[in-house]
């Protein structure tokens, strides 16, 4: 009988969990594809106590997940602990440096420092494999590693964090309260423990690093992202947005051009009908644009035990098959530096909400603004009145506008906060015509 690929699982929490789920329930499936069986031989978690109903007890239990990283009875070592630092970055490299194989779902880890881990696995000819750290069940590392090997790719944009996705849905489709739905996610266990990293933005940061590396060849960047996450979104801006024909997503965004590369992370005005403006709820969709292959896009569950289990199961699978290549499919020595795309050169169209004093001259003092900076309006609109309490002191106050350099708008933006008219800060979401 041919000899089982054995798996040291360190982190028994939602995923981890779903990866015994699906063992338990498609073993024979899972050894018809990987060639031979496949055994979870030793784990590691917090709490040893915890009943996760499974029978753990024929499984070598560590309390230190480098010391499952080392136990000479794995062979595949499979982080689900999470976090860029210890303990989940010293177990990876104890792995790799006793020649493991490594399955990470960790973003965090690999956004920060992919480069090295990839490097340290190339040495030791072992395999760095990552399906299940961007967009859960969605094989788009894969894809774009090796579906989309002929292509060169100069754009690729996303809705990566199914928690955010979720949240922008509920309260579009059901008027409810961001932390409402917030409480929400994480009870169904789509939230990460911190989930400021979910709705902050920084999670879509960490996936789009690592998406950008391997779509470009360039070595992960994270610090290079511009990042907004969608804690200001109002319902007020989702109604707007949907009057005007919008939806608003959380996009991570990266472009490729001759000025260098472009990352982007934030809440942005998307057409109905456009490519991922249907995906709602704890559903990703990842966009990719190939100069051969056109343009192409993967939809499916971003979040949740099995969707981001079976996304780990293919990385056994490979690794059962000795099916791997290079973690960001050039060897790690190749990728090339990150060159960043000159700041805010960014072009496109802007929703802003301003909240006006309600005044003679207030309108024209902000039109003046934006002409001074060779801004150009699509669209008005003015939305009955502010609280009762200001019911004649304010009035809020909504633009659209057309094409224009991001580093200009902010500069309106800037002189008309300060300029004696409006109350607060403007608030400004990016528009995508996709
Ligand atoms: N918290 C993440 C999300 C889980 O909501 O998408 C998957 O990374």
């Amino acid at each position: 009988m041919t000899q089982a690929l054995r798996l040291g699982i360190a982190g028994l929490g939602t995923v981890g969990g779903g990866v015994l789920d699906i063992l338990a329930r498609h073993g024979s499936l899972v050894a018809a594809r990987a060639g031979r069986p496949v055994e979870v031989v030793a784990v590691s978690a917090r709490n040893r106590a915890r009943d996760r109903g499974h029978d753990l007890s024929k499984i070598a239990w560590h309390d230190d997940p480098a010391a499952l990283a080392v136990d000479p009875g794995v062979d595949v070592f499979v982080e689900l602990i999470g976090g860029e630092g210890n303990p989940a970055k010293g177990a990876v490299e104890a792995a790799l440096r006793a020649g493991k194989h490594v399955i990470t779902a960790n973003k965090a880890l690999l956004a920060h420092h992919g480069p090295a881990l990839a490097r340290l696995a190339e040495d030791k000819g072992v395999a760095l494999n990552f399906e299940a750290s961007v967009a859960g069940g969605i094989p788009i590392v894969k894809t774009i590693r090796e579906g989309l090997a002929g292509n060169r790719v100069g754009k690729l944009f996303g809705i990566m964090n199914g928690t955010c996705n979720y949240i922008l849905t509920k309260m579009a489709n059901e008027g409810r309260s961001f932390g409402d739905v917030l409480k929400e996610a994480q009870g169904l266990g789509y939230a990460e423990a911190d989930p400021t990293f979910d709705v902050g933005g920084f999670d879509t940061a960490h996936k789009l690093a690592v998406l950008t590396s391997l779509a470009f060849g360039v070595e992960a960047n994270l610090k290079a992202i511009d990042i907004e996450g969608i804690e200001q979104i109002t319902l007020e801006d989702i109604a707007q947005a949907s009057d005007m024909g919008y939806k608003i997503k959380l996009l991570g965004v990266a472009i490729s051009s001759e000025q260098g590369i472009e990352q982007r992370v934030h809440p942005t005005l998307i057409p109905k009908g456009s490519p991922a403006a249907d995906t709602d709820g704890v559903f990703n969709a990842v966009v990719v644009k190939g100069d051969f292959v056109g343009d192409l896009m993967l939809e499916g569950r971003g979040a949740g035990a099995h969707p981001t289990a079976s996304a780990v199961l293919s990385d056994v699978v490979d690794i059962a098959r000795g099916n791997f290549r290079p973690a960001f499919g050039i060897p790690a020595r190749d990728l090339r530096p990150y060159t960043p795309a000159p700041p805010k050169a960014h072009e496109g169209g802007f929703y802003v909400a301003l909240t006006l004093h309600d005044k003679p001259g207030a309108v024209a003092a902000v039109a003046k603004i934006l002409a001074d900076e060779k801004i150009s309006l699509e669209s008005i609109f003015q939305r009955g009145k502010a609280g009762k309490d200001e019911a004649r002191a304010t009035a809020p106050f909504i633009l659209i506008t057309h094409d224009t350099v991001e580093s200009a708008m902010r500069a309106a933006l800037d002189r008309i906060e300060t300029d004696g008219h409006v109350a607060g800060r403007p608030r400004m979401i990016r528009i995508e015509r996709l």
